[in-house]
């Protein structure tokens, strides 16, 4: 009935629309984006609007994207910038716009028409494509750029806003880019979480209207909700089968990504800096750069798009991507802030026996007018703490040497206890509502990073302790209150303060990584919480939680994995869980391992598990965390999880098994189908990481990689078996 009403307005509508889509299309300009397997193709329409007409497999013949549009005949389109490449608002647009202005006369419109575009070839493998867009009316302009890395399918996006008006522009809304889908059906993979809960995943069909994920947080920006989803298209995608899209904000504060259906039934996705609280006042002449969005899109399944993005993390973005990892101890779950030099001295000595490379100082080694003895109190004060540490943190140092491990450090810069002597001399350091009672979390606040002193202060704290320990060898930085209160003491426009914040906190890090280059640094935020590819530019890793139960991290570090490879991953082995010494430290070899126990109180079975697992792991270190992953049985459908790394020569693997069912009987009833092999190469499977004495159930038969992949392998996962490690070897 509604339609018969609107009928002869949307029939003239459709067909003033189609002839001008088949009279000017000669004339208009299509630009495709190719990656080695999907194009993304951008065309002008007859109003000199930009828009997306394609994202999909790419087509051999060029030309043939221009014969795309015509394809569709979906229901009337009105405003003729549906598909915008970058949504304006105030004009024709009647959707979730990607940019909203005010412009220096006041007025709220804008319409950004195609002026020129160029390709620049960055090497044999990246493409950056400019196009510049700019308003008729107003002198406004936005260059948007779309970075491809043709082998690992991945484009980034994002824009450079600027005008030369008679005065301000305030930027309501800035997002970094647009997409544009079309398909029979859109379904979305989003996360939420909170504190040891981290990455729960939602997977729905999309509706009619907006769906936002987005985060107000400010510090932790991805607690509740992180800036990573998935799109499949036509039907939900399976690890091997279906399209999907991969998209994440690379941010590490504020953010917003909008998926709309439309009337026409297509997705718009409009990602960026969120705009809460922020409009960005932009005067004239400067240029405003949004953050980069990333997405990555495969037709073979979420396995194919999560090792394609995990190929390009390594390659192109995690810092030292390709380098060493440190495997450690970490004393934070053995003593807390209960420590002194002679235990910390004790434990330099159970770091060499267990084997690892590192031992981790956690929090609690410093301030002493408001000693960190607890969480009330020192954050700020980053002396070393005279009655713990007499000699200082240099003879920790000194004795690590002396026991042939290296020595790394916690800090939490950012952060303030208001028992401080920081928190006395600099109150107006603080992120504090000045009329407003202060609110805590953890039992602090929030250094004010917009303003220089305090980065000064921030890189200072890293700084000095490299200055008086050339030797430290690791940082784990945390990062454990969200904002309340926004406010600065610092800025005249309080609305840029979560945007100045983030960038703050990058001036920073990228002094620290001027001077030290790659000394390895952990991103942790009191868990999970902070995680984004702009921060790990800067970390070599990231905490994924403070829930270290190792059966919670089989279903964490799953999801995680679509995401980031399992070099960026650290896992520790805690005394969380109910599980076994072997299960948890099968579990935490699936990333960048480390120990987080009291090495001293394992009985001798248990340490010589964890000393010769050391070993395995050192072995099969560089599969692990170069090699391809694979997800073989999710732990949300089956009883049995596994999952599986293989080398690039595919003559080599490792494969996971871990029993996630506590039911009775409950084990590996069907072979696990492995994936990624050689059908022609014949493999030998070999049980690895026995606990001492314990006989393993796994034959000496060779197998093709067919029947392998075809038939699958059972590892005989079991109750008295929950955890099995194999080793895969072809052989002559
Ligand atoms: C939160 C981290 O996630 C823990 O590993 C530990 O470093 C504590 N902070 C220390 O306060």
């Amino acid at each position: 009935m509604q339609k018969n009403t609107r009928g002869l307005m949307g029939i003239a509508a459709i067909t003033l629309l189609s002839f001008l889509q088949q009279d000017v299309f000669s004339q208009n300009i299509t630009i495709p984006v190719e990656t080695q397997h999907n194009a993304l193709v951008l065309q002008t329409n007859a109003s000199n609007n930009l828009g997306i007409v394609y994202l999909g497999p790419k087509l051999a013949d060029k030309k043939e994207y221009e014969n795309i549009p015509a394809m569709y005949k979906q229901t009337a389109e009105y405003t003729g910038v549906a598909n915008a490449a970058y949504a304006t608002s105030g004009s024709r647009n009647l959707f979730e716009p990607a940019i909203t202005v005010t412009h220096a006369d006041g007025n709220g419109s804008l319409d950004l028409q195609y002026v020129k575009h160029e390709t620049k070839k960055l090497d044999d493998n990246t493409s950056l494509l400019t196009i510049i867009t700019k308003d008729p009316v107003y002198d406004f302009e936005v260059k948007l750029f779309y970075k491809t890395y043709f082998r690992e399918d991945v484009t980034e996006q994002w824009s450079e806003i600027k005008h030369n008006e008679k005065g301000n522009v305030v930027l309501q809304k800035f997002a970094s880019a647009g997409l544009y889908l079309k398909a029979d059906n859109f379904y979305l993979r989003q996360y939420h979480g909170d504190w040891a809960r981290e990455m729960q995943p939602e997977e729905t069909r999309i509706t009619h209207g907006i769906k936002t994920l987005d985060s107000k947080l400010g510090t932790r920006a991805d607690l509740f909700q992180p800036p990573v989803f998935m799109v499949s298209l036509n039907k939900p995608a399976t690890e091997d089968e279906g399209s999907v899209l991969y998209g994440a904000l690379e941010w590490s504060g504020n953010f917003r990504i909008d998926l709309e259906l439309d009337n026409q039934d297509n997705l718009r996705i409009i990602a960026g800096v969120n705009n809460h609280a922020s409009p960005y006042t932009l005067k004239p002449g400067e240029v405003f750069t949004t953050p980069a969005f990333l997405s990555v899109l495969s037709h073979k399944g979420k396995g194919e798009a999560s090792r394609q993005l995990h190929a390009w993390a390594r390659n192109y973005k995690l810092l030292d991507g390709k380098g060493n990892r440190l495997t450690l101890l970490n004393n934070w779950e053995s003593t807390y802030f209960d420590f002194n030099e002679t235990k910390l001295k004790a434990l330099l000595k159970d770091t060499k026996e267990l084997g690892v490379d590192m031992f981790l100082l956690d929090d609690g080694w410093f301030a002493n007018k408001y000693p960190r003895n607890d969480d009330h109190a020192g954050l700020g004060d980053w002396q070393e703490n005279k009655s713990k540490l007499p000699n200082g943190v240099a003879s920790l140092v000194h004795e690590a040497e002396n026991n042939k491990v290296k020595f790394g450090i916690w800090v939490e810069p950012e952060m303030v206890n208001p028992k401080s002597e920081l928190y006395e001399k600099h109150p107006d350091w603080v992120v504090k509502q000045p009329k407003r009672p202060e609110y805590y979390f953890r039992n602090q606040l929030v250094l004010d990073l917009t303003n220089p002193q305090v980065q000064d202060f921030v890189f200072g704290v890293i700084d000095n302790l490299f200055t008086k320990n050339p030797n430290l060898a690791y940082i784990k930085w945390d990062c454990n209150a969200v904002v309340y209160n926004a406010y600065s003491a610092h800025l005249t426009n309080q609305a840029h303060f979560y945007l100045q914040y983030v960038q703050g906190l990058y001036s920073v890090l990228q002094r620290i990584r001027k001077k030290y280059p790659t000394v390895p640094m952990m991103l942790c935020s009191g868990g999970g919480g902070r995680v984004d590819y702009a921060a790990l530019q800067y970390f070599t890793e990231f905490w994924p939680s403070d829930n270290t139960d190792p059966l919670e991290r089989i279903f964490m570090q799953w999801e995680y994995s679509y995401f980031y490879p399992a070099i960026s991953t650290s896992n520790h082995v805690t005394d969380w869980g109910k599980q076994p010494i072997k299960y948890r430290t099968d579990v935490a070899m699936m990333g960048k391992l480390g120990f987080d126990i009291v090495v001293n109180k394992l009985n001798t079975n248990d340490l010589k598990f964890c000393q010769d697992a050391l070993k395995t792991y050192n072995a099969y270190k560089p599969i692990i965390w170069q090699g391809d992953q694979y997800r073989l049985q999710d732990p949300g459908d089956n009883s049995v999880a596994a999952m599986m790394y293989l080398n690039a020569e595919k003559n080599t693997g490792i494969l996971f098994n871990y029993l996630v069912n506590n039911r009775y009987d409950a084990g590996s009833e069907r072979p696990i189908r492995m994936k990624g092999l050689d059908p022609e190469k014949r493999y030998q499977l070999k049980e690895l990481n026995l606990y001492p004495g314990t006989p393993s159930t796994i034959g000496d038969k060779t197998y093709t990689g067919e029947f392998l992949m075809t038939v699958g392998y059972n590892p005989d996962v079991k109750a008295s078996r929950a955890s099995v490690v194999l080793e895969l070897k072809a052989v002559e």
